[in-house]
């Protein structure tokens, strides 16, 4: 199979490093607008690069779109139009209109897109769906989850991002979906750029609180923090009437406990997203491969991404508002 990789940034590199250990991958191919980016990433690789990302689309059997977020809506209509099955990165677009265009060229040519929602293949999200899909936590009460980020980006990467809710805790909205199996109905969301001033020159906040009701009836709350001095801390604690269980929550989580007679976190510390989440980012590459070369259905649909990203939006909103909003505000 030959891949056409889009964008040979932080996220690129990573999946282009898990592309080349897959056999069933024979030759990758890089673009990217900054071509001495694309050069270095394919010679490091042993892989080819092309000038022009347009030239992919003829030339190979499947696309991993991992440039700037802007840039996703535009190829995923083109990789629709040429008809090639297409893993694209969080999220769809910065903007519901862009995000309604590229998800109808999507669905109106039948390709398969997987997104990149990585944590549907962590082990520990994985068994919280499958555990409360088998009824085994009872009703679900609560969800607590949280993603604190241990650097904060670089200011280049904030300007061009679309800002917290759509960037970072998107992924909290798609895998509180995923582990609970509702949907969110409603969504109040607050946030501040204290301890981060840099992302208000943005517009952006680096500390978010959102609260959310879903429909089944169990209520969610999603913190996201931009950096946090110990490591990259991403959790999900989940509350039923039968059972309570905690995702991420290991002796290496990045948080110093002050309790009596414990010494956590013990060496090596979760610092970042490789420690955290290598074996999902491996894992979904492989599923991508697998689902191209036996033609079958997404594991993690434009559908999905639609609805995290619509949540996302009703946070913004309603941090901008200061009111409870409701996701039947966006139909
Ligand atoms: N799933 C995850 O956990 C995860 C993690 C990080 C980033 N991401 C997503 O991946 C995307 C890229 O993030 P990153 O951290 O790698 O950013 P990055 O800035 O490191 O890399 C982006 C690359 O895209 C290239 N690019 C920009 N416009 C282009 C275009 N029109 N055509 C081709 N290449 C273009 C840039 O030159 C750059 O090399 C973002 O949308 C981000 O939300 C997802």
């Amino acid at each position: 199979m030959r891949i056409g990789l889009i964008g040979a940034g932080r996220i690129g590199t990573l999946h282009a490093e898990v592309l080349n250990r897959l056999e069933t991958v024979e030759e990758i191919v890089v673009a990217d607008t900054d071509t001495d980016r694309a050069i270095a990433l394919s010679s490091k690789l042993n892989a080819s690069h092309v000038e022009d990302p347009a030239e992919l689309f003829s030339t190979v059997d499947a696309i991993v779109i991992a440039s700037s977020t802007e840039t996703h809506a535009p190829y995923l209509i083109d990789t629709a139009a040429a008809g090639l099955p297409t893993f694209c990165e969080k999220p769809i677009s910065k903007d519901l209109g862009s995000m309604d265009s590229a998800a109808t060229a999507v669905n109106a040519s039948g390709i398969m897109v997987q997104m990149g929602f990585m944590r549907r293949f962590d082990v520990g999200y994985r068994t919280a769906h499958e555990l409360i899909a088998q009824g085994a936590l009872g009703d679900v009460m609560l969800v607590q989850a949280q993603t604190h980020d241990f650097e904060p980006p670089p200011a280049e990467y904030i300007a061009v991002s679309g800002g917290i809710f759509p960037d970072m805790l998107i992924h909290e909205f798609d895998i509180l979906r995923f582990v609970t199996g509702q949907e969110v109905l409603e969504v109040t969301a607050t946030g501040s750029t204290h301890g981060l001033p840099v992302f208000g020159e943005f517009e952006d906040i680096s500390t978010a609180v959102v609260t959310a009701k879903l429909d089944g009836g169990t209520l969610a709350v999603i913190t996201g923090v931009r950096t946090d001095p110990h490591g990259y801390d991403v959790r999900m604690e989940v509350f039923g009437t039968a059972d309570s269980v905690a995702i991420g929550l290991d002796p290496h989580t990045p948080i110093r406990t002050l309790d009596a007679g414990l010494d956590l976190p013990r060496d090596p510390v979760t610092v970042g997203w490789l420690e955290r989440f290598g074996a999902a980012y491996t894992a979904e590459m492989e599923a991508f491969v697998n689902t191209v070369a036996n033609n079958g259905p997404s594991p993690c649909t434009v559908d999905d991404a639609c609805a995290a990203q619509v949540v996302a939006e009703a946070c913004r909103r309603s941090r901008e508002t200061n009111r409870p909003v409701l996701i039947e505000e966006f139909s």
